[in-house]
Formats: structure tokens, sequence, C-alpha cells
């Protein structure tokens, strides 16, 4: 910005403010249309993400061979994982304080092939946006009947489905008033241990899309909009709950962008 560090600051926070964001992402993103190739995943130094250029990579992956039993072992079998663990609404013994929803949707391959009877995780805010984690302090109440972790198997068609609050969105120290949109972490496994996959889920609509450094750092639209869940009506169950369908794709060009578990902690 032209006027100088005075306007580019938030004077009490010290923290830079959105419309300096803004430009970067704006930057980036017209660097990435004329560029001409294609990126479907989210880029690891992404400038506007301040903490990513200071903890990404910066050597090649080490290769390693993984043990035989990985490459064939199924990841989790089915006592090891209780019915109920699909349901957020019924953990503490109470009904947690927000929107009851629905999230369910199919993990497959690049070829369109089920990936059967493998475990999905999911992590998230309440729905006044806070974690039950002693990094998140922000003052939005904690609820005592919500953990926000919730974990089930794929059936043989590879659909998952989870019952929960609509998480809300949350504050961060990347810059001066940012906010999260409102996100479900996802992790899943493809048929062995050595294909494991951890992304967001994020909800149509947010207006907090355009603002958020996490979500631009998948600099393709096409390939973050496979970040946003559908609202399905055929879903969402009279008096009860609104539905969200959101099918993950573990390879090939439409795959799911993914995150490395270093950025875990901080969105
Ligand atoms: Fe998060």
């Amino acid at each position: 910005m032209a006027d100088g560090m005075t306007t580019e600051r938030d004077p009490a926070t010290g923290l830079e403010r959105q419309p300096v964001i803004d430009e970067e992402i704006r930057e980036t993103s017209h660097k990435y249309d004329v560029a001409g190739f294609e990126e479907l995943q989210p880029r690891r130094d992404y400038p506007p993400y301040r903490s990513s250029l200071l903890r990404h990579p910066t050597k090649d992956l080490q290769q390693v061979d993984p043990e035989g039993i990985e490459l064939w072992a199924p990841v989790f079998g089915r006592r090891d994982v209780g019915e109920l663990e699909s349901d957020l609404t019924i953990q503490r013994g109470g009904e947690p304080i927000g929107a009851r929803i629905v999230v369910t949707g199919r993990v497959v391959d690049g070829e369109g092939r089920p990936v059967r009877h493998q475990l999905v995780e999911v992590w998230q805010a309440n729905a006044g946006g806070r974690y039950i984690h002693q990094r998140d302090q922000h003052p939005s109440p904690l609820d005592p009947h919500f953990t926000g972790m919730g974990r089930c198997l794929t059936d043989a068609e590879g659909r998952y489905r989870f019952t929960t609050i609509k998480p809300g969105p949350y504050p961060w120290r990347n810059h001066h008033n940012a906010w999260r949109p409102a996100h479900i972490h996802f992790s899943v496994f493809g048929t062995d241990f050595t294909q494991r996959l951890v992304t967001q889920m994020y909800f149509p609509g947010d207006p907090l899309f355009a603002l958020d450094p996490i979500y631009q750092s998948i600099v393709d639209p096409r390939a973050r909009e496979r970040l946003v869940a559908t609202y399905d009506h055929d879903l969402t169950q009279h008096q009860w709950a609104t539905g969200y369908r959101w099918d993950i794709v573990l390879t090939g060009t439409h795959r799911t962008p993914l995150e490395s578990d270093f950025e875990e902690d901080q969105s």
C-alpha cells in the first residue's frame, strides 16, 4: 500500500491489516492465471500465510520403502471403531449447542473406485469457533457437550457419514482481524498406511473464502472449490439436521487438495 506503515499495520496489535494480505493474494492469483499451467495442490510456501514461509520443507522428501505389511494390510478393522464415534452430538452426556448437520460422501480413488472399510477421522471447532486445545484461548465459550472429534470407517461403497454441529469461523494471528472460514478437518487413509490425506472441508458460500490465506494457498480456483461441500436437501432431515455432501478423491487429476501435517497446529 502506498500510505506506508501507519495504514499497513493495526496500531494496537502491530499486525498487518487485511488489505495487505488481499493484495498479495491478488498478485499471486494473477501470476497463476497468466502462467498457463495447472497447480492443483496447496502451496507450502505461500507468503500471505505468513508462518508457512518459515516452516515449509526446503528439501525434497526422503523416499523410503514401506514395509510390506503397510502395502496390503487393512489400516483399521471393524472392531477398532465404534458405531457411535461418528456422532459428535452424543459424546458428552448432553446436546451440544449449535446447528446440527449431517456430513456424508464417498472416499474414492482416481478411477472412482470406492476406498472400502478405511478410517476417516474429523476434528473441528464448536459452534462458537472454539477448539478444545490449549493453544486456542480466544474468548468464545467451550461447549461441555462437544469434543469436536469423531471417526468412522467407510462402508463397502466407500461412504462415510458424520452427525455433528456446524463449526463457527474463528480468529487466528496470521494478520490483524484474520478469521478462518468455517471448516472441518479430515484425515483419511487409502488402502494402506502409506496413503494418508489430511485436508479441510468448507461450507458453500462462506464470505471468508476470499480473505483466507489458507484456502487461497490452493491457487487454482477449481481445485480449491473441491474442498467445498454441497448443500443437499435430500440429506436434510425434517425437524432434525441440514445435510452436506462432500466426496474425497485420493488420486488423479481431480484429487482432493491435501495439506501436510506440519500445517495442522495453525489451522
Ligand atoms: Fe481448523
